[in-house]
């Protein structure tokens, strides 16, 4: 496990971006995991500029993101899918047949899991899997007593996640109770994970993913098993370790 102890957002940002593009410099038709939220956004910003100056190539990039919410359709502002083509997808070159998020409009919900972990591993599995993490622990929307096992499945979102995503909508009722996520097996089967955090409000839960005991009650804890773990964590993220 590597834990890089940065001042600030900007630097936790622009260190994830270079790790990022070298990951792509190295390895042309590399196979992303991608998460949405706060924390990746500037990440996004440092690798649209590196792409803007001629640094980094997407054309043979694939990507797979985390999750989606359960009943939103692409065109909705709030979707993961949105939020990534605003953020990221529409400033680069990335072909739209290499970008993959689970569709939360899936008539057949089984079946576009399955269907997921199955395109995932046609690509060639995920080279190196970006992760935020939640107050509550959760990676992807792997929830506190999930089991580790869990592939890409619909998860019911805990009262805290909903709560915290409320943000993003007019009102809590608006906010989806449900989504589709890759499951704790299907992070823990790529080859190199980054898990990005800053600001005080995740000292904690990032003193007991990377400290305390593995258990389900913190999701992120297993990721202490992992063999190639990153933690970019700013100073106030680290302030309990
Ligand atoms: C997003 C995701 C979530 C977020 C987490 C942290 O795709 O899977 O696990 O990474 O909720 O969100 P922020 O970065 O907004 O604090």
């Amino acid at each position: 496990m590597k834990i890089i102890v940065v001042n600030d957002y900007e630097e936790m940002s622009r260190k994830a971006a270079n790790i990022v593009a070298s990951q792509i410099i190295l390895k042309p038709n590399s196979v992303l995991g991608l998460a949405t939220g706060d924390t990746p956004l500037g990440m996004y910003k440092n690798l649209t500029r590196f792409y803007q100056e001629g640094d980094v190539d997407f054309t043979d990039v694939k990507t797979f993101n985390l999750d989606e919410y359960y009943g939103l359709d692409k065109s909705n502002p709030q979707s993961y899918y949105f939020y990534m083509m605003e953020n990221f997808f529409k400033h680069i070159n990335i072909q739209q047949q290499n970008i993959h998020l689970p569709n939360g409009m899936a008539e057949n919900i089984e079946k576009e899991c399955v269907q997921y972990e199955k395109n995932i591993e046609l690509a060639g599995g995920i080279d190196l899997q970006i992760l935020g993490i939640g107050g509550n622990g959760h990676i992807g929307f792997n929830e506190p007593d999930l089991k580790f096992e869990a592939i890409t499945h619909l998860v019911e979102l805990d009262e805290n996640t909903v709560k915290a995503n409320s943000r993003f909508f007019k009102s809590l009722d608006e906010v989806p109770t449900k989504a589709i996520s890759m499951g704790i097996k299907t992070i823990m089967g790529a080859r190199n994970i980054l898990l990005l955090a800053s600001g005080r409000t995740k000292a904690e839960i990032i003193y007991k993913a990377i400290k305390g005991k593995i258990t389900s009650e913190v999701p992120a804890s297993i990721l202490q098993l992992h063999p190639q773990i990153t933690f970019i964590i700013d100073k106030e993220a680290a302030s309990y370790l």
